[in-house]
């Protein structure tokens, strides 16, 4: 007679190996880290106490910070059974870029503080996960540096300069280096109030000094065409949480939109990106694909969004704590967590396919 095993605490003590315990370990990692929430306590323990505030917290009462994990709980999955949709496949393509599973690094920040490998170590993990890293601006690094750490498809997250030959400089190296798409962040015209940061006297005190360099606070709809002609790649505006925006978008000539509120760091008090996910979703209409990014941290988070009908996902904290935790093999582990969760979603929510993922598998809760 086979024994009667819980999987969960196959994983959970220690037994004897069993087939059944290496399977479960392939797939969701060691005991001890499980979930991509079972980084951040690992990044807290090894980071400075106002670094990790840096990368862990949001703006004003950081609601926002909160709602974006919250309102998943709005949404259930609708599962169907008997399909066969086994194994799952979670490829996918964005942008014309195929990619291992629908989960995108997201551009954050002085990676460096993080870990001394910073960015590199980023841009091979994702390559080593088939995914896109989206290089931020403020990368520590040489834009061409990140562009060669890996073969793996990289987009430059652009953050306009108000010396804006400058920033066209940089759009030159960026086409340069073949960095595959540029997106634009359009929620950072000053920067979120970030109350850990001021009370912790938070420097970046990585070589910059933040007077330095300033972000252009007024730019419009009109400075797409400049950024286009410096960078003649896809074009994605990251930051929006309106199906106003996003008509607009879709009117400008954006290649693609990414919902988000910045991770709850910019403005708080606003709805968080798989709130707004429908309406930016009926406002676009099936003309550009729309991503979306915020409190993602669960293969059921991914599979929701794709429901409701994002083309994409992208990640940033979880990313953070993997790097802080383990350098590239963190980063890498976090997204090979996260894809593992997905696919596992996908087998029992009968969906063989990304494509088989529609509005039909998720229902308000
Ligand atoms: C520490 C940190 C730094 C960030 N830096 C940037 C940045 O330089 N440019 C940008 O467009 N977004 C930046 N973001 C926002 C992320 O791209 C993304 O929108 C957000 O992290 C998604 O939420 P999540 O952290 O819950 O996954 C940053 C986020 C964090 C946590």
């Amino acid at each position: 007679m086979l024994p009667v095993v819980d999987p969960e605490t196959v994983v959970a003590t220690a037994v004897p190996p069993s087939p059944l315990r290496l399977t479960r370990l392939r797939t969701v990692g060691t005991p001890r880290i499980l979930t991509v929430d079972d980084y951040e306590p690992l990044a807290k323990q090894v980071l400075p106490a106002d670094v990790f505030d840096y990368y862990a917290g949001g703006a004003g009462d950081e609601w926002t910070l909160a709602e974006n994990r919250r309102a998943f709980e709005d949404w259930v999955i609708r599962p169907r059974m008997l399909t066969g949709a086994w194994p799952a496949d979670p490829s996918s393509e964005i942008l014309g870029t195929p990619i291992a599973f629908p989960v995108l690094v997201a551009p954050w920040a002085y990676q460096k503080r993080a870990h001394p490998e910073g960015e590199l170590a980023t841009a091979r993990a994702a390559a080593r996960a088939g995914t896109v890293m989206v290089v931020s601006s403020t990368a520590f690094e040489y834009l061409e540096d990140v562009a060669g750490a890996s073969d793996g498809p990289k987009w430059w997250q652009l953050y306009v300069f108000t010396d804006r030959g400058m920033t066209v400089d940089m759009l030159h190296r960026v086409h340069a280096a073949g960095f595959g798409a540029v997106c634009l962040t359009v929620d950072f015209p000053d920067v979120g109030l970030r109350h850990r940061d001021t009370r912790n006297g938070f420097q970046i005190a990585i070589g910059l000094r933040s007077n330095e360099l300033t972000y252009a606070p007024d730019l419009t709809w009109d400075d797409l065409a400049w950024i286009r002609e410096a960078a003649p790649v896809p074009l994605l505006v990251k930051g929006l949480l309106t199906a106003e925006d996003a008509r607009i978008a879709v009117d400008a000539g954006v290649d693609a939109i990414v919902a988000s509120n910045h991770g709850g760091r910019q403005l708080d008090s606003v709805r968080a990106p798989v709130t707004v996910l429908p309406e930016i979703v009926e406002a676009v209409d099936g003309r550009i694909p729309v991503l979306v990014d915020g409190g993602f941290r669960r293969g059921t988070d991914v599979f929701k969004a794709l429901a409701l009908g994002a083309g994409a996902v992208l990640v940033g904290r979880p990313a953070c704590w993997g790097l802080a935790a383990a350098g590239e093999d963190g980063v890498a582990d976090v997204l090979r967590i996260l894809r593992a969760e997905l696919e596992n979603t996908m087998v029992l929510a009968g969906t063989r396919s990304v494509a088989e993922i529609t509005g039909t598998n998720v229902e308000r809760a």
